[in-house]
């Protein structure tokens, strides 16, 4: 017998600009969702504070408890993210830093898109970072778009047609490996 219960996906922008266009394509994944999943944006990023691993205890602060059961909830976990000054954007990288001890990534189907002007430096350093997390990723669930904003129109929807379905079999590969 089939489950009827629904796949859920938690999406993190690593973007906390409106308008972002890392946003433009998880709502873009949103709309395509098959009535089998459940797709969640987290919006919440900016509440999380800085790491620290000396309120890294049993009483973390309340966002950063939520933060890590919407992950141990999900089935899969796609992140989303542009490049800042080489790297991967602080909120992210922090947000991430505070499931090291928790180990909630662990095992985890993950996907990663770097959607940004280049991207080659986040996208490399995240690969590391979800690796250290122990994210089950591969490079079938890995995309980097380099020129985003220039495959985007002004509503944010995607223009280039590769570049829609490429996001397309990332997703699809990552419902395939749940
Ligand atoms: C402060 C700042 C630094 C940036 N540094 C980089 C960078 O190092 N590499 C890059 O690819 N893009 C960089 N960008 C450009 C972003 O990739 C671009 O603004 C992208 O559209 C941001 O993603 P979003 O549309 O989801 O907000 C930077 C943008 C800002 C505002």
């Amino acid at each position: 017998m089939q489950s009827s219960v629904k796949k859920q996906i938690f999406a993190i922008p690593g973007s906390l600009r409106s308008g972002s266009s890392n946003h433009n394509i998880l709502n873009f994944l949103s709309k395509l969702s098959p009535a089998s999943v459940n797709f969640a944006i987290y919006d919440e990023l900016a509440t999380i504070p800085p790491f620290d691993p000396g309120n890294d205890n049993d009483t973390p602060p309340e966002s950063v408890t939520k933060f890590r059961d919407l992950i141990a909830e999900a089935n899969g976990i796609i992140i989303c993210t542009p490049e800042y000054a080489f790297g991967i954007p602080g909120q992210l990288k922090n947000a991430l830093d505070w499931t090291v001890s928790s180990g909630s990534f662990s095992g985890k189907p993950t996907a990663l898109i770097t959607a940004s002007t280049g991207g080659e430096n986040a996208h490399t350093a995240l690969l590391k970072v979800l690796g250290a997390i122990d994210a089950n990723l591969s490079d079938d669930t890995t995309l980097l778009i380099s020129y985003i904003r220039s495959k985007m129109d002004a509503a944010g929807n995607i223009t280039d047609a590769d570049t829609e379905e490429k996001i397309k079999t990332v997703f699809n590969n990552l419902l395939n490996s749940i």
